[in-house]
This record gives structure tokens, C-alpha cells and sequence, in this order.
């Protein structure tokens, strides 16, 4: 497993960075994709900000050369496999992720070998070659969707999350549906506890908590009468965020989406659910790495042909159901 980073040095001159990233941009035919939990001034220059399958889907459907991914190695990696004509580069090769190194595609060949007729779903914090064992893929935003498409006489293998498979099962009623049991650091570190206390400090407040939280199961139970919980991927609580009359929100995940929630609704409060559920590994993109990636064409993400062929089939299936 890649050792979790430190945290990042000091940022510099931000806006000589963007002239130059957007200069480099130009000319090379480059847009840059960037997650939710991107630190702000990523955010603020990509030019597309969104969850994981939306940002699949905007690579499909842009026209540029170079896709930059300001976000994970799973993200740069689905980018690849999905559009092979383009050139995919992450700024930083070291931005892995601690939920998809939790299971191996050893791993899964051999739960498939005990589960023979099973269909695979994998999340799509997963690695290449784990996808391509798979059948389908699936992000937060469209988990449930996914395993209501597949006929409820089969067995399912949903890996490698246990709290999104277990929230996924308990959304589904479905009983044949066997959860990997890994987990995500930063998420699983969220506990009820901090934010049944940001809950009492904020009547009124709306939760908005990702299905990948530790406290996913335990919070369903938190809120005293009267408050509203919802379960939502980093886009589903975007789109909610805008939606709901309420004015405050405590926020259940990487901290880095308060920016785009803040940024979007500015009459409106969100608080952390936890100030510490930072993500090491999404910081590690910054804009000088952005320039470098763009100045020295540095790091490519490929994926062997064989693996990309057999991963496209369960990311095909991705993109195309759910929201
Ligand atoms: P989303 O699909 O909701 O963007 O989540 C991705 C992720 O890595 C959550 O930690
Ligand atoms: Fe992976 Fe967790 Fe970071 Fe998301 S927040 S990229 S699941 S380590």
C-alpha cells in the first residue's frame, strides 16, 4: 500500500501559476478535470469540477488532446481506459488511494472462485486490473442504480467499500449481496460522535454525509427528530445543497468540497462534520505539479491493452446508468 503523505509545503504565487498552467493549456490542446476535494485554486482554474462519474463522462465527451486529472490514480486511470485516443497525465503519480488499494485483483479472482455464478460490481476506486475482472463499476452517485440493474435471482460481489456496500444493501433490501470489507482512512475516520456534537451546536442543520463514512451505519440512527439526513456522493450534495431551503449544512466527507459548496451558495453555512477529514493523497495535485505536468508532459497514465479491453466493458456499463 502507498504510505499516506504528509501534508503539503506552503502555496506560492498563485495567480503567475494559472497564467502559466493556462498558457501551457492552450497550447498543448490540454483541459484539466478536477475532483471535488481539490484543494480551491485547483479547483478554481479546472476546467471541469465534479464527482468521479461525472468526471468519466466529461472525459468521454471532451475534445481536447490532453486530459490533466486533478485527482487519483483510479480517476487518471478510468479517464484512460475510457478515452484511449487521448493522452492522460497526472500531475503527481503518487496520488493513489487508500480504498482502492484495499483489495487486489488476486483478491478478487479468488472471492469470484468461491462465488462462481456471482456478477462482480466494483467500485470505481479500484485499480485497472481489478476492474477488468469485474462486471460492472459503479461510483457513490450511482451504486444503488447499478445493483437494481442486475436480475435479483444473482448473487452479488460488491467490493472493495463496506460502507457503501452496506448502505447499498439496506437501500436495496437485497439479500444477496456480498460486501468486501475494505474502507476508505479518511472517511471511515468520520465518527458519529463529532458529529452528533456539530449537530447539537447547529439546530436546524441539514447532514449531508457520504455513503463511504465509517459513521454511514451508526448516523442513520443520529439525528434526533426533525432533522434531515441525506446519503449523497460528492455531486449528489452539490445538487442538494442548491435544492434545500435550509441555510446550514454539516458536511460528511473530505473537507475539500466545502470550497465548491461555499463557492456556489454563498448565503448559505456549511460546517465540516470533522475539520481533520482531509484527504493526503488528493493534496498532493498542486499548481506547480499542474504546470510541470503540463510543461514536461509528465506522468502519463496508460493501461495495458489487455486490461484496458476487458476494464472498459464493467466502465461502459458505469457510465451509462444512473444519474
Ligand atoms: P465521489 O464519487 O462521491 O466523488 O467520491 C469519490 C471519492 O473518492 C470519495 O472519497
Ligand atoms: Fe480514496 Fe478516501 Fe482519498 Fe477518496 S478520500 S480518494 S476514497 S483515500
Amino acid at each position: 500500500m502507498n504510505p499516506i503523505p504528509d501534508a503539503p509545503a506552503a502555496a506560492p504565487d498563485v495567480s503567475a501559476l494559472r497564467e502559466e498552467i493556462l498558457a501551457l493549456k492552450a497550447a498543448r490542446d490540454a483541459v484539466i478535470l478536477a475532483h471535488n476535494y481539490q484543494p480551491g485554486p485547483i479547483q478554481d482554474l479546472a476546467d471541469y469540477v465534479g464527482d468521479s462519474l461525472a468526471m468519466a463522462r466529461w472525459a468521454q465527451r471532451s475534445p481536447a488532446r490532453v486530459l490533466v486529472v486533478a485527482g487519483v490514480h483510479f480517476m487518471a486511470e478510468t479517464a484512460a481506459i475510457l478515452c484511449p485516443d487521448k493522452r492522460v497525465l497526472i500531475p503527481d503519480p503518487e496520488a493513489g488511494c487508500s480504498l482502492a488499494e484495499s483489495i487486489t485483483a488476486e483478491q478478487v479472482a479468488a472471492w469470484k472462485a468461491e462465488h462462481p455464478d456471482a456478477v462482480v460490481v466494483s467500485y470505481v476506486n479500484t485499480s485497472a486490473a481489478v476492474k477488468a475482472l469485474s462486471d460492472y463499476c459503479c461510483t457513490s452517485s450511482n451504486a444503488v442504480a447499478v445493483v437494481e440493474a442486475i436480475d435479483p435471482e444473482r448473487e452479488i460481489l460488491f467490493l472493495p467499500d463496506f460502507y457503501l456496500g452496506s448502505h447499498v444493501a439496506r437501500v436495496t433490501g437485497r439479500k444477496n449481496l456480498h460486501v468486501w470489507w475494505g474502507e476508505c482512512h479518511v472517511h471511515a475516520a468520520i465518527d458519529p460522535e463529532t458529529m452528533a456534537a456539530k449537530v447539537a451546536q447547529h439546530p436546524g442543520a441539514e447532514l449531508l454525509v457520504h455513503p463511504e463514512c465509517g459513521c454511514t451505519t451508526r448516523a442513520l440512527a443520529l439525528p434526533p427528530e426533525g432533522v434531515p439526513m441525506q446519503v449523497l456522493s460528492t455531486d449528489g450534495m452539490i445538487a442538494e445543497s442548491r435544492r434545500s431551503p435550509r441555510t446550514t449544512f454539516i458536511v460528511a466527507t473530505e473537507v475539500g468540497l466545502l470550497h465548491r459548496l461555499r463557492k456556489e451558495n454563498p448565503d448559505k453555512t456549511f460546517v465540516p462534520a470533522q475539520d481533520e477529514a482531509v484527504c493526503p493523497f488528493m493534496n498532493l495535485i498542486t499548481l506547480e505539479k499542474i504546470r510541470d505536468s503540463l510543461r514536461e508532459d509528465r506522468y502519463a497514465v496508460e493501461v495495458p491493452a489487455a486490461i484496458r479491453e476487458r476494464a472498459l466493458i464493467p466502465l461502459e456499463r458505469m457510465v451509462a446508468i444512473g444519474r
